[in-house]
């Protein structure tokens, strides 16, 4: 059965993008059909991580939910930025970066049985294995339908006192909204920590398994989000650890 996995974190910049991003081409290149959405409509941008400008984008969510367009027909093939002869394949359904469209989102609302179904019918149209959606910092309505639909919530934290407290708020509300799975991804973890007492640490505090802890990588930083990391370091020790996230997130 498809797998819909909601990428989520209380506070901005914890790394869900690029993890989103990274995930996809991990399952891709092991065979799996991904869909990737970015729900983060009030500031879009994993598309970038898959080669796109926002003017490479015509269709978008915002055509789905305020419009007429199937969501099915503003998925973008990306596959080609996981690498050349990928068995698996990328769709993305990207969310525009049009000012007006963006500030249309912040004022009309949406039907969020419309929203949920477009999800939903999205994973059947496309044959997909796995959705990842990519969420919008805090809690607004979108990042919450996300939660709603999926069957794993994966929360991304820095180890910073700030996302700490946040990510207690976001896990209260992914458990209140009865989300099967919650997993943990502590992310930018500085080299001087020790993962694996990290991972406890953490694990302790939110009662969720820790499934990675991905170090402040100054190799991911320098790739300031122009493509894949696992794509263009398929060797590196990051990819590597990417490699044992992916499934562990599947459950
Ligand atoms: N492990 C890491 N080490 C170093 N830099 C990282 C790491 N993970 C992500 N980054 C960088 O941090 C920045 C923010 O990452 P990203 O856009 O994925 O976060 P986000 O949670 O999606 O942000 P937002 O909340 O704004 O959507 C990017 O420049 C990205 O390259
Ligand atoms: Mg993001």
């Amino acid at each position: 059965m498809a797998q819909i996995v909601s990428v989520h974190s209380f506070r901005g910049g914890t790394g869900k993008s690029s993890t989103t991003a990274n995930l996809a081409g991990i399952y891709a290149q092991s065979g799996l059909r991904v869909g990737v959405v970015d729900a983060d409509i009030q500031s879009p941008g994993v598309h970038v991580l898959f080669g796109l400008a926002g003017d490479d984008i015509n269709v978008a969510i915002n055509d789905y939910l305020w419009g007429s367009t199937p969501l099915v027909e503003t998925a973008i093939d990306v596959t080609a930025a996981a690498g050349a002869d990928v068995p698996g394949s990328i769709h993305l359904v990207p969310s525009s970066t049009q000012p007006g469209e963006i500030t249309q989102a912040l004022r009309d609302g949406y039907d969020a049985q419309h929203f949920t179904q477009g999800l939903r019918d999205l994973v059947d149209d496309l044959g997909l294995d796995v959705l990842l959606i990519d969420t919008h910092p805090g809690l607004n309505e979108e990042t919450l339908l996300s939660i709603v639909v999926s069957h794993t919530v994966a929360m991304v934290l820095r180890p910073d006192h700030q996302d700490y407290e946040g990510t207690g708020i976001a896990v209260e509300v992914a458990r209140q909204l009865e989300v099967p799975n919650l997993k943990l991804i502590v992310n930018k973890a500085p080299m001087s920590l020790n993962p694996e007492l990290l991972r406890t640490r953490v694990e302790e505090a939110y009662d969720a398994e820790a499934i990675g802890v991905i170090p402040h990588s100054d190799a991911l930083m320098t790739l300031a989000s122009e493509g894949l990391f696992i794509a263009r370091n398929p060797d590196h020790e990051l990819t590597k650890l990417y490699r044992t996230i992916g499934p562990a997130l599947l459950t």
